[in-house]
């Protein structure tokens, strides 16, 4: 079933584009307009451009864009229906799955893993089954409030619980498996729950939907931790942990806390610091970085307190401050990590921690390699040159003078040799991915004009619409966007170039946001556009006039007229001349 035009309308209208958008990305203000980097392409000068005047998004560099369903269905991957549900939702204005939703696969695995979700839930908060795995996070300082939030669980300690339960409820063996909920064994293809006896973190994707579990043994089983394996659904690469939910409070302070583990995570929503992911795993993926990078300008690690976490901070870290982050590191007491922290101190000692302190990435590094370079000459000249080479990804120059100093200070040696080895910042500067002015052929300037006027009006639309046709308008892009004008003003009265990007091909968009931007004069008289339609369509009555000068010289051939032919064949030139293409 299709959703109404008015409740479309009533969507479009309550949902607000910059909001909507600066929920992905950080924008800054630049006039009338917001500019960010965009997030459907790599680029490091923002050309993603917001308009709040027309409701509409539109990148310079890749040409996506559009308004906020166009936004929404390229950011989420989502069909037009399922925008209109997700947006719809906040504004109270409800439409039911049924009636939208395509067969999505995905959905269905998503669907397995929040019934299970649910029920592994209940089993640990209701069930004599759940009790020691309920004890055992209590004891650890979850409150049941958390526990309730993250729908933390248990699976029960049998072969095939989870086997049984989603074959009650209809999901076949194979989807099961596919989805990673259930292993097989390949000798003789029976099928066993991956996961028993363990306590089950859901691990949400970033649309918010439960797509995997990472599950901690009770007992002291190997692996401590066993993760969903890559499925469909859960590939690590794309995947943060707490991001659906962490969002808001990263856009808002414009930084993110990254976390080792999952626990830690969960204990630290409990205090008021909010702005946390955790990683999945020890490594980034471009996919990560690149979220991350559009989520916020400062990235903070907070990982635990070992070897290992010491050692992961310092080679993610490099990657991050390299794709142009500020990073940051707040360091977690040695032998602990965040969850301990909070346990150990208390919550509001784990805040002011997190207030308080915080080392840029070069400072800690600097401080991390100090104690091996003071005996080794060779280390202190190679450590001094990575330092320097870092301090080019520092944007801030105060904060690179002050970064330089603390060198200069814990290594004893003059700023201004440390500064010599810093090399020039790489091209960061370049210029703003601006719409280029591109030089279009006379025809086409014209074709854009005329167009332009007429979108501007819909009654003069309405009075040459029927004068117009493919050798009118002979750039193809332009007759489509008139075929979906001719739509669009059958049903509204004027132009909104938000409501028209529904009419078109998203291809389009782009070339209808540089019609948008075309300026004209206030009136464009009728003679205007008739002259414009004249000359426009005059290229079509000259290929008629070709066409009979063309019989007639060959008739003046046939006939051997020599004066006729040269008087034709000038008429022909001259028609030639005067609508050049
Ligand atoms: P830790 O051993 O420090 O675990 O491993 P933790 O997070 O403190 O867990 P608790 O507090 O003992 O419950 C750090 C991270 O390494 C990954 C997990 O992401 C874990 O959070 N890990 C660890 C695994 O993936 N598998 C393992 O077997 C162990
Ligand atoms: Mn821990």
């Amino acid at each position: 079933m299709r959703i109404s035009e008015e409740t479309v309308e009533k969507v479009k209208r309550g949902t607000d584009i910059t909001e909507l958008v600066s929920s992905y990305i950080k924008l800054e203000k630049r006039g009338r307009n917001y500019v960010g980097l965009c997030p459907f392409h790599d680029e490091k000068t923002p050309s993603f451009s917001v308009s709040p005047d027309k409701q509409i998004c539109h990148c310079f560099g890749c040409k996506k864009g559009g308004n906020v369903f166009q936004f929404y269905m390229e950011i989420e991957n989502k069909s037009f229906a399922e925008a209109v549900r997700k947006l719809g939702k906040p504004l109270g204005i409800e439409i039911e799955a049924g009636e939208t939703q395509e067969p999505d696969s995905d959905m269905q695995l998503i669907r397995m893993h929040e019934y299970l979700t649910d029920l592994y839930h209940h089993i640990l908060m209701h069930t004599n089954e759940g009790q020691q795995a309920l004890d055992y996070l209590t004891g650890r300082g979850f409150s049941a409030d958390i526990i309730r939030k993250e729908k933390i669980g248990i699976a029960p300690d049998m072969r095939d619980f989870t086997k049984n339960a989603l074959s009650e409820k209809g999901y076949s063996m194979e989807l099961a498996y596919q989805a990673g909920l259930i292993s097989r064994n390949e000798e003789n293809f029976s099928y066993y729950d991956r996961f028993s006896g363990r306590i089950m973190i859901p691990i949400r994707n970033h649309h918010g939907y439960i797509v995997g579990y990472t599950a901690r043994s009770l007992d002291g089983r190997e692996p401590k931790y066993l993760n969903t394996p890559e499925t469909p659904i859960f590939q690590k690469r794309q995947l943060l942990y707490n991001l659906s939910d962490a969002r808001k409070d990263i856009r808002k302070q414009d930084e993110v806390i990254l976390m080792e583990g999952h626990l830690d995570v969960v204990k630290v929503k409990m205090t008021n610091v909010r702005n946390i992911i955790g990683l999945m795993g020890t490594a980034l993926s471009e996919e990560n970085i690149r979220t991350l990078n559009r989520l916020a300008s400062n990235i903070t690690f907070m990982f635990d307190g070992d070897e290992a976490g010491q050692n992961a901070q310092i080679s993610l870290g490099e990657q991050l401050l390299k794709s142009g982050a500020n990073v940051y590191v707040i360091s977690i007491p040695k032998g602990q990590d965040p969850d301990e922290f909070i346990e150990k101190r208390g919550a509001d000692v784990f805040e002011a921690l997190v207030k308080n302190e915080r080392k840029h990435y070069i400072h800690f590094k600097a401080d991390q390699l100090l104690e091996e370079s003071l005996n080794n000459d060779m280390a202190f000249s190679n450590n001094l040159n990575v330092l320097a080479d870092h301090l080019k990804f520092v944007k801030d120059e105060v904060t690179r003078e002050k970064l330089l100093q603390h060198i200069s200070d814990i290594y004893k040696i003059d700023k201004r040799s440390i500064e010599s080895k810093v090399p020039a910042a790489s091209g960061t500067t370049s210029a703003r991915t601006a719409p280029a002015g591109r030089q279009l052929p006379l025809r086409e300037r014209k074709e854009r004009y005329f167009l332009r006027a007429m979108v501007e009006d819909r009654e003069l639309f309405r009075e040459f619409q029927n004068d117009i046709d493919e050798e009118v308008l002979t750039t193809p892009d332009y007759y489509v966007i008139f075929k979906g004008l001719c739509a669009y003003f059958d049903k509204q009265d004027s132009f909104d170039i938000s409501s028209f990007s529904q009419y078109i091909d998203g291809r389009l968009f782009s070339t209808v946001v540089e019609l948008d931007n075309i300026l004209i004069h206030e009136d464009v008289t009728r003679e205007e556009i008739n002259d414009y339609l004249k000359d426009l369509s005059g290229i079509r009555n000259s290929e008629k006039e070709k066409q009979s000068l063309y019989i007639q010289l060959q008739e003046a051939e046939n006939d051997n007229d020599i004066e006729l032919q040269a008087r034709l064949a000038q008429k022909l030139n001259d028609l030639n001349m005067r609508y050049k293409r």
